[in-house]
Parts: structure tokens; C-alpha cells; sequence
């Protein structure tokens, strides 16, 4: 066995395998150069998928004639000051993008630097180099890409499709221009152009790229951890997907795919959305150099953190305060997050009562109104009348009941219908139309009203007049036996009666008047999954406790198909706005839809 070096050529080719596997590999490497060459525009030509054509034009700063070769040899970088592996801010560092393209398919670098008289051309063609001569060219660089894999036709096989080629090359061009609004982005597919973003501020860049997403469905996160920086939007609960290729995490200006971050986002979100859907999601996250190491794969997308747990503990912190926010409003202001269910929008006086809900919810003012003295702002006069016709003229409709208006106007505006027991129609000041879904709603206050109770003093329970005996299947008794004393703390009081009977004492005061049976079974079917839970897992501890408060709420004795009469429904609008997470169902189904006027003239072809 004779053991000798691989030639150059092969060395790149091995590497080509690792680095560029699909043309949006190689447009990813193209445009991270462009913007390491501090580029302020960056335009992208894709021709069939970026399989036949890849050409990436920057305005940075160039690459010298006598560079030239230098750029396209292995290992060569203009970017490891002193073979520094930690304090690495540019986006390649490896100096083995253009080699490896090179050894794979036809290159072309056509640059010119500030000080030349004339642009420099080089070209490699199956890892051949062809000295540079003179060209035409602009300041800056253009790289062109032509027949990709030629060099590897077993490759070439593996490409899919030119659409699907070409959708991958998207996205990873959409994650570049979200992580430097600062630069100007075009993208010519076949010829056309699809995407022309200008220099523009971090959220217009999100929405340019993300077209169907809009301004308010975003909710701006900033927090900070000591020496981690988390900034960025999040969407609204009942914005979400069916994959997480809504989601961007930029570390250190770097876009990655970070299995950490991408969990907390999960975990973030977990009380709000269902399960299987995910949210858009654009996180940055800045840290010291030497917090994180880049160098884990050829790709650079995958990070390695020296504290894993405080990035995801900063994460997951950040998404669920910011989602603690009432419904009605999706973008606040986080430093508003805190006051906002108390003061700022506080909007029911302690002098308007609604005691008709309240008893049919069995709770007092205290749960879910808390009392302030007042509220800021002046009272406007509602007057009588619900009725279907004039909506847009509706707060004038209302009995002469004073509502106070509070220095921001309700986000979920006033009632003016139920309409099928079901839903109730309110309107805003600023000519919205709302729509709720009274039992989603509803659940989730309970859900939320059980969740601060169990965490202050414990569920309050209401003893049953008469107690009841239930009999269940062996499976059942055993599994609710087993968590009696879980059970106590949850509210509902049970004892053995007999061989599979139970005796039920006492349930949860929030739920009304329901039937223990249906409850117990279905906490028995949550419970029974959860005996080989792992009672050091935290996280999961969490997730069941959460599980098992929306089983319960779901019971609560208010469902869909009861009239409510107006002071109720606005009594639970008022209530939504104020209670965290009420934007969305305990199954993350959305609690309530909003249109604006214009959106409604739209629907009617008006504008
Ligand atoms: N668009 C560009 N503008 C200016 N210089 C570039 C450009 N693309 C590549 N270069 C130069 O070529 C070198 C090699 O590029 P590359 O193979 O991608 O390795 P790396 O980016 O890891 O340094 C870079 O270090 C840089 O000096
Ligand atoms: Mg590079």
C-alpha cells in the first residue's frame, strides 16, 4: 500500500462535495463573499434552478489583479487575521467557496478594484486555471457560475428539479438580505426580476421578503442576558405554518440553522400554538466572538455555543413575555408588556360591573379585573340600541352606559352582535370590524384564570352539594387514584368508593357547574400518558401541567351556542384584552379576526 498526497484537483472536488452540494450552496457562498467585500448592492441572476447560470454582482471592494489567483487556490482568505479562529466576523473564513466551485464547475471572477485603471479576469474550469487578462467591468466583483456539477456528472443526478433548485436558492438568498437590510438586494430568475429590495430598516425588510406576512402581525422582542443580545419579530400566534421555513436566526450577522435556537423558539411558543404548526420568526442574536464557534461545518450554519442554556433560556423568556400580551394587539412595544394588562389598557372601571358573567364564570373581580382607582382619560357616552343596521355608527348604539375610555382605544372594540350563539361582531373606534369566537375565548380565559391560581394559592375548589360516585374502567380508577394527590392540587377532590368507583367531593370553583365524569375521564387519558413522564425533565413537567389546565378548561361550563346578552360580551372582550395569551385558544386556535374598513371595502370591490 503506497500512501501519497491527493492532487490538488481532487482535494478541491472532495471538498466541493462538502461545500457546494446544490446550487443555492454556492449562490450562498457567492453572496457572503459580496457582502464580506462590504457591498452596498447585490444582484443575483438564476438561470434553470442556478443549474446552467449563477451570477452574483457586487459593488465591494474588488479583488486585485495579482489576487486573482490567489482567490480561487485553496486555503487563501483576505479574511483570518492571524490565523484567528475565534474573533471571526466576516462570513467566510475557510478560503475554500471559490476553489471548490472552481474544481466543479465553469468559473468566472470579473473584479475590479477602486485603484485599477481596468477590471481583471480570471477563469477555472474543471479546477484548471486560466491566467487573468484584462476585462471590461465596474468596480466590484461579478462571479459567474456556469454548468454546475459538469466536473461530477454522479452529482449533477442528485440535483432536483430546476424549481426546486431554485426555490432553495430563494431562501437562502431571503435569510442574507433579512440579516443586512443595509444592502440592497435584486434577484433575475430566467431573465425576470422577482425581488428588489432597497436599503431599508430591519422590519421593512422582513416584510418585503416575507410578502404575506404584515406590520401588524409582528411583535418586536429586545432583551438582553448579560453579554447575549436578542433582538428581532415575532409573529402573532395565529400567524404560524406548517414548517419552520418561516423562521431566520442571524447570529453575529451570520444567518444560521441552529437546532438550540430553533427548539427555544419551539418551546417559546408552546401555550400559544398547536402542535405541528410553527411561527415566522426573525431572531438576531448578538453575543462576543468568543461566546460561539462558527468553525463546526464546511457550510458555517452550524454553531456550537459556549452556553447553550443561556441562549436558551434568553429565547425562550423573550418570545413568551412578549406573547403574554392581551388580544386585540399583536405589536407592542416590549417595555409596554409589563403595564399593558393592568394599566395601560386597563378598560373596565371598578365602577362597571358585570355581574351576570361573573357568576356564570363563578369568580369574583378579583381574577381576572383587578380594581384600579381609575383610569386615565375621559368617559364618552354609549347609547341604546344593538341592532344590525348602522354598525359604523355603532358606539353610539349602546344603552347609556358609561364605558371609560382609556388613553388607548380598545383593541377589541365594542359589541354590537352575537350572531349564532357563537360569535360575537364588535367594531372599533378606528372602523375595524371584530369577530370572536366567544367559546375559544372563553376557554382560554379559564385556562389562563386555572394557570394563576394554581401558581399563586393553589386551584380553588367549590365542594359539590351532593358528592358524587362515579364508576370507572379499572384503567381510569387506577390512573386517577394513582394522581389523587395531584388531582387535590388541581382543585378536584376524590376518594376511593368501592372497587372502581370514585367518589368525587369537590372541583374546580372556575369550571361551574359540569360533569365530573366527562372531566375525570379526560384528565385520566391526559394523565395516563403521562405516568412514565420523567419527573427530572423540567421542560416536560411544564408542558403536562399546561396540557392538563387546558383539559380542564375545556370543560368549563360556558361553550358555544349561549346568548350572551351585551354586557357580557363586552365584559369578555374586555377580559381578552387583559389576559395573557388570550389571542389564541389553549389549542392555539385563534380567538377572535379583525378587518378593517379598508379591507372590507376591498372585499367589495369599493376601492
Ligand atoms: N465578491 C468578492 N469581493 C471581493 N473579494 C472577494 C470576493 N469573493 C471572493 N473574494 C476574495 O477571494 C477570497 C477567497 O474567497 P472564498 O474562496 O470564498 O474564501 P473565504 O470567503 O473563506 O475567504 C476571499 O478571501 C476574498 O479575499
Ligand atoms: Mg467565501
Amino acid at each position: 500500500m503506497i500512501i501519497r498526497p491527493l492532487s490538488e484537483h481532487t482535494v478541491n472536488l472532495i471538498a466541493a462535495g462538502e461545500v457546494i452540494e446544490r446550487p443555492a450552496a454556492v449562490v450562498k457562498e457567492l453572496v457572503e463573499n459580496a457582502l464580506d467585500a462590504g457591498a452596498g448592492r447585490i444582484e443575483i441572476n438564476l438561470d434553470n434552478g442556478g443549474i446552467d447560470h449563477i451570477q452574483v454582482i457586487d459593488n465591494g471592494c474588488g479583488i486585485e489583479a495579482a489576487d486573482l489567483p490567489l482567490a480561487v487556490s485553496r486555503h487563501c482568505t483576505s479574511k483570518l487575521f492571524e490565523d484567528d479562529l475565534v474573533n471571526i466576523k466576516t462570513l467566510g473564513f475557510r478560503g475554500e467557496a471559490l476553489p471548490s466551485i472552481g474544481a466543479a464547475a465553469r468559473l468566472k471572477i470579473i473584479s475590479r478594484v477602486k485603484s485599477a485603471e481596468s477590471a481583471w479576469q480570471i477563469s477555472v474550469e474543471g479546477g484548471k486555471i486560466i491566467n487573468p487578462s484584462p476585462a471590461a467591468g465596474q468596480m466590484g466583483t461579478q462571479v459567474v457560475v456556469e454548468d454546475l456539477f459538469y466536473a461530477l456528472p454522479a452529482r449533477r443526478k442528485f440535483l432536483k428539479t430546476a424549481r426546486v433548485e431554485y426555490n432553495r436558492c430563494e431562501m437562502i438568498i431571503q435569510r442574507l438580505a433579512i440579516s443586512h437590510p443595509d444592502v440592497s438586494f435584486t434577484l433575475i430568475k430566467d431573465g425576470k426580476t422577482v425581488l428588489n429590495l432597497p436599503i431599508q430598516s430591519q422590519k421593512d425588510r422582513i416584510l418585503a421578503v416575507f410578502s404575506d406576512i404584515h406590520d401588524e402581525e409582528l411583535i418586536m422582542l429586545n432583551f438582553d442576558r448579560g453579554d447575549l443580545k436578542l433582538s428581532g419579530f415575532i409573529s402573532a400566534p395565529s400567524v404560524n405554518r406548517a414548517t419552520t421555513n418561516g423562521q431566520i436566526m442571524v447570529v453575529n450577522d451570520r444567518p444560521v440553522a441552529d437546532p438550540v435556537m430553533q427548539m427555544a423558539i419551539r418551546v417559546g411558543y408552546r401555550q400559544v400554538l398547536e402542535k405541528g404548526r410553527y411561527p415566522v420568526a426573525v431572531l438576531f442574536l448578538q453575543l462576543p466572538l468568543d461566546q460561539v464557534d462558527v468553525n463546526v461545518h464546511p457550510a458555517k450554519t452550524e454553531l456550537r455555543f459556549a452556553d447553550e442554556a443561556a441562549v436558551r433560556a434568553l429565547i425562550i423568556g423573550s418570545i413568551q413575555k412578549s406573547l403574554a400580551i392581551g388580544a386585540g394587539v399583536a405589536n407592542v412595544n416590549p417595555e409596554s408588556l409589563h403595564v399593558f394588562p393592568t394599566t395601560q389598557y386597563h378598560p373596565i372601571k371598578a365602577s362597571i360591573q358585570y355581574p351576570a358573567y361573573q357568576q356564570r364564570m363563578g369568580i369574583n373581580n378579583k381574577e381576572f379585573i383587578q380594581e384600579e382607582d381609575a383610569c386615565a382619560g375621559d368617559s364618552f357616552e354609549l347609547e341604546a340600541g344593538l341592532s344590525f343596521k348602522d354598525v359604523g355608527d355603532t358606539l353610539s348604539r349602546f344603552p347609556g352606559k358609561k364605558y371609560q375610555k382609556t388613553t388607548a382605544t380598545l383593541p377589541l372594540g365594542y359589541a354590537v352582535a352575537q350572531i349564532f350563539k357563537t360569535y360575537i361582531v364588535a367594531v372599533t373606534e378606528h372602523e375595524e370590524f371584530v369577530i370572536v369566537d366567544q367559546h375559544a375565548a372563553h376557554e382560554r380565559l379559564t385556562h389562563e384564570a386555572l394557570r394563576q391560581q394554581y401558581l399563586e394559592a393553589g386551584i380553588q375548589t367549590q365542594p359539590l352539594l351532593i358528592p358524587e360516585a362515579i364508576e370507572f374502567s379499572a384503567v381510569h380508577y387506577c390512573c386517577l387514584m394513582g394522581f389523587k394527590d395531584s388531582l387535590a392540587d388541581l382543585g378536584i377532590e376524590i376518594e376511593s368508593f368501592g372497587e372502581k368507583t370514585i367518589l368525587v367531593r369537590a372541583l374546580p370553583q372556575l369550571l361551574g357547574s359540569i360533569s365530573a365524569q366527562s372531566l375525570l375521564i379526560d384528565l385520566a387519558e391526559e394523565l395516563q400518558d403521562k405516568e412514565q413522564m420523567s419527573v427530572n425533565d423540567i421542560e416536560s413537567v411544564h408542558t403536562q401541567l399546561d396540557a392538563i389546565l387546558a383539559r380542564m378548561a375545556c370543560h368549563n361550563s360556558v361553550r358555544a351556542g349561549r346568548s350572551l346578552n351585551e354586557e357580557e360580551m363586552n365584559a369578555l372582550l374586555r377580559q381578552m384584552e387583559a389576559t395573557p395569551r388570550a389571542g389564541t385558544c389553549s389549542h392555539g386556535r385563534p380567538t377572535w379576526l379583525k378587518w378593517s374598513k379598508k379591507d372590507m371595502e376591498k372585499l367589495f370591490h369599493r376601492s
